[in-house]
């Protein structure tokens, strides 16, 4: 590199920063992104690049230019912080794109880290594209809610062909630079020095004309067929979502129309998708998940241990998927069960679900080998005597689990963490047996345990800062996104869904079907409803609870329409039928004796049955959620409105571009929200009627709470 010296950079204006570096190594010019921490295409970057190419073309002994990011990436997309400016003041990256295109000496884009959604678009702007071996290349735009925005919806079919493109731009997952360089994505892998491959690549082909541009070309495989293939599929894994089916017609039109004119499309679906309620709903969600790490009271200097090794009591469906996350990662696993039955029924589970994702092509036999290998099988509780984790999850019941951990606070190694995998029960009461409840902590994992990615992680009086740092850093290394809450009846999520199933009893006692209901939900985006989900959970499940809480709070036995057909010996999916009957196929069909059950009670209680609008239906369910959510939140047993949404999105189903229940009330008007309420005999919860009366979002009260 002894010919590369640095150059000024030219003259910004006062408030717009300088971004972008340039250099010289002999006749190739260097343009340097320097906008950490990923490279956003922010203020500064456009100016940058321009004054740069005008720089370059302006010198004759300029032979090519190469793009190349500062820090540990290329650029990851536009700055999704400033999407909400308008069009005049926002980066002005199609223009950089064009300016590229229309440039009249080679460009290479030089990328390693991510080139994402803008950042691949530059990148195709430029003539050629180089990589190291583990960049990857992907347009996210669709996870935002949006669509690719500076070309990328032209320029990706024209050198991928229509089919890929589809498949990168619908799915929003990146590829590895070797499989771009298949593809014809990537030009150039590069070993060893990038920005010295970079710019041997560009003197290689300094003299390349005409310029390949891509622009130019003309997209491969784009016939009606795979068009019209593309929005049959969206309606399968995109339902009720709009920029998907922008995509395919902007693709289309790459294939179909002149350059200039998908271009100019693009451009107007762009601004119309970003103005959605469901990008902004996506682009909370985006930002909500990394706020969730940020917890009140802990620092990047809070102490954290080093979970080596993991102890699971229970083999059941929780306790086996529990330990696969474990497994997967590489981490091993002491496995508790009662009765030798147990666990090799446990075991055997486990052993299935590897070989049937091997079958599937997602993972080789030696993987499923490796991961067993790392799982012990014991029926002896001080097996987990040098574990740095044990996780209890048996059956939920305060007296076997307090029975638990006074065991295990006999065999459990110092420093070792405590976890509980309760979705209900009192964790400080827990802890409260061991000599060591500062170690002890809530776990709440999700079923299917090994696919659902949310994490509950229950903060008790007593958990230490260093337990918590550990659980939420443990989080992320088995791939979960943890939320921590306080200990409350439920939590947040089971909280939240007990007082939502609550009401969708009360609205099917007042004269809806259990199919209009769970219909109202499907069409608000939730693949189920709530009674296809009790269904799912198993219905004694529910009524368990529902003892329970009577019990406590002094109340008869539940004995309301859905307890009654628990009692005739309908469980749910398990039994093949519960609210509904399940067929072969394991679709919920009414079922006869059920309605007649519902009449029954009806009558029995005197209601006079009325039509309940979907309208109404959907209205009082979410907003139970809602209101259920604005309490928790004053409580602080969630420490931000957002943490909420992403417990919602990611354990419960709700669909993620409506941006988690306490957005979606922001979209519709906390006033709104608040009066209808009111309408359906609610009374709203102080916070949720405070942000009403100032006209305030969630949004707004979690900027005023932040770090309080
Ligand atoms: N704009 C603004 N900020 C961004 C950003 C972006 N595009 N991408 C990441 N950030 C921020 C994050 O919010 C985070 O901020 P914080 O530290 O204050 O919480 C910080 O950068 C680091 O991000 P991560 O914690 O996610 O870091 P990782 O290393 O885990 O992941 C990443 C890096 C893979 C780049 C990931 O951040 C990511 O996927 N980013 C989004 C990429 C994307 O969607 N790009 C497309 C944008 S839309 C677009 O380009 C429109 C165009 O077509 C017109």
């Amino acid at each position: 590199m002894g010919r590369h010296h640095k150059q000024e950079a030219l003259p910004m204006t006062q408030d717009t920063p300088n971004r972008v570096d340039q250099s010289r190594d002999g006749d190739v010019f260097i343009l340097t992104i320097n906008n950490p921490p990923v490279n956003a295409f922010g203020p500064g970057v456009p100016e940058g690049l321009k004054a740069g190419l005008d720089a370059a073309a302006a010198d004759d002994s300029v032979k090519a230019v190469v793009i190349i990011g500062g820090g540990r990436t290329f650029v990851a997309g536009a700055d999704i912080k400033g999407f909400g400016l308008p069009r005049e003041q926002a980066p002005d990256l199609r223009g950089t794109v064009a300016k590229l295109d229309a440039f009249e000496k080679p460009t290479v884009a030089a990328i390693h880290g991510t080139a994402l959604g803008g950042g691949l678009e530059l990148a195709l702007g430029c003539t050629y594209r180089v990589a190291v071996k583990d960049a990857q290349l992907g347009l996210p735009e669709v996870k935002l809610g949006v669509l690719p925005g500076a070309g990328g919806t032209q320029r990706l079919p024209r050198v991928v062909g229509a089919q890929k493109a589809l498949e990168m731009m619908l799915s929003g997952n990146p590829i590895k630079a070797p499989a771009a360089k298949e593809l014809g994505l990537v030009d150039e892998i590069v070993d060893g020095d990038l920005l010295a491959g970079a710019v041997a690549f560009a003197r290689a082909h300094a003299d390349a004309r005409p310029l390949p541009r891509v622009s130019e070309r003309s997209v491969e495989g784009g016939s009606p067929e795979v068009f019209a293939a593309a929005r049959e599929g969206l309606k399968k894994t995109h339902r009720g979502q709009h920029s998907p089916s922008h995509i395919v017609d902007l693709a289309e039109m790459a294939a179909t129309k002149p350059f200039q004119e998908g271009w100019d499309a693009e451009a107007d679906r762009f601004v119309d998708s970003l103005n959605s309620p469901q990008s902004r709903g996506l682009r909370h969600i985006f930002f909500a998940e990394r706020e969730a790490g940020k917890i009140r009271g802990l620092s990047k200097d809070t102490p954290t241990t080093d979970i080596k090794s993991a102890g699971i009591i229970g083999a059941g469906t929780m306790g086996g998927g529990i330990a696969m996350n474990f497994l997967n990662v590489g981490i091993p696993v002491t496995i508790v069960e009662t009765s030798q039955e147990a666990l090799d029924r446990g075991l055997g589970v486990i052993r299935k679900n590897y070989e049937n994702t091997a079958k599937k092509g997602r993972m080789t036999q030696d993987d499923v080998e490796k991961r067993m290998g790392l799982l012990t099988p014991t029926l002896k509780m001080e097996d987990l005597a040098g574990a740095d984790i044990i996780i209890e999850a048996v059956f939920e019941n305060m007296d076997v689990k307090k029975d638990i951990f006074t065991r295990l606070d006999k065999i459990a190694k110092p420093g070792a963490i405590l976890a509980s995998n309760t979705s209900t029960l009192d964790v400080n009461e827990i802890a409260s047996v061991t000599g060591r409840p500062e170690q002890v902590i809530g776990l709440h994992f999700f079923s299917p345990a090994n696919v659902m990615k949310l994490l509950e992680i229950v903060r008790a009086d007593k958990t230490s800062d260093s337990v918590l740092a550990t659980s939420l850093a443990l989080a992320k290394r088995i791939k979960k996104v943890g939320v921590v809450v306080g200990v409350c009846d439920g939590f947040v999520g089971n909280r939240m869904v007990h007082r939502y199933g609550d009401e969708a009893r009360k609205i099917v006692e007042e004269g809806a079907r259990p199919e209009d209901v769970d219909a109202a939900m499907n069409a608000l985006g939730l693949p189920m409803g709530p009674f296809q989900m009790s269904d799912m959970a198993g219905l004694d499940i529910g009524y368990s609870i529902r003892q329970h809480q009577a019990k406590v709070r002094g109340e008869p036995e539940p004995d309301g329409w859905l307890d009654r057909i628990v009692k005739t010996g309908r469980k749910g999916q398990k039994t093949q039928g519960g609210i509904y009957d399940y067929g072969e196929d394991r679709k919920p069909k009414p079922n006869a004796d059920v309605q007649k059950l519902i009449e029954d009670y009806r009558a029995e209680q005197g209601t006079q049955s009325r039509e309940i609008s979907q309208e109404e239906i959907t209205k009082r369910l979410a907003y139970s959620l809602v209101n259920e959510g604005a309490k928790i939140l004053e409580e602080g047993i969630a420490q931000r409105a957002s943490d909420i949404d992403v417990i919602y999105i990611y354990g419960y189903g709700f669909p993620a571009y409506r941006g988690g229940p306490m957005q979606y009330a922001s979209e519709q008007g906390l006033k709104n929200v608040a009066a209808d309420l009111e309408k359906y005999g609610q009374t709203p919860a102080p916070v949720l009627k405070q942000l009403a009366d100032e006209g305030k979002t969630f949004s707004d009260y979690d900027r005023e709470h932040a770090g309080a």
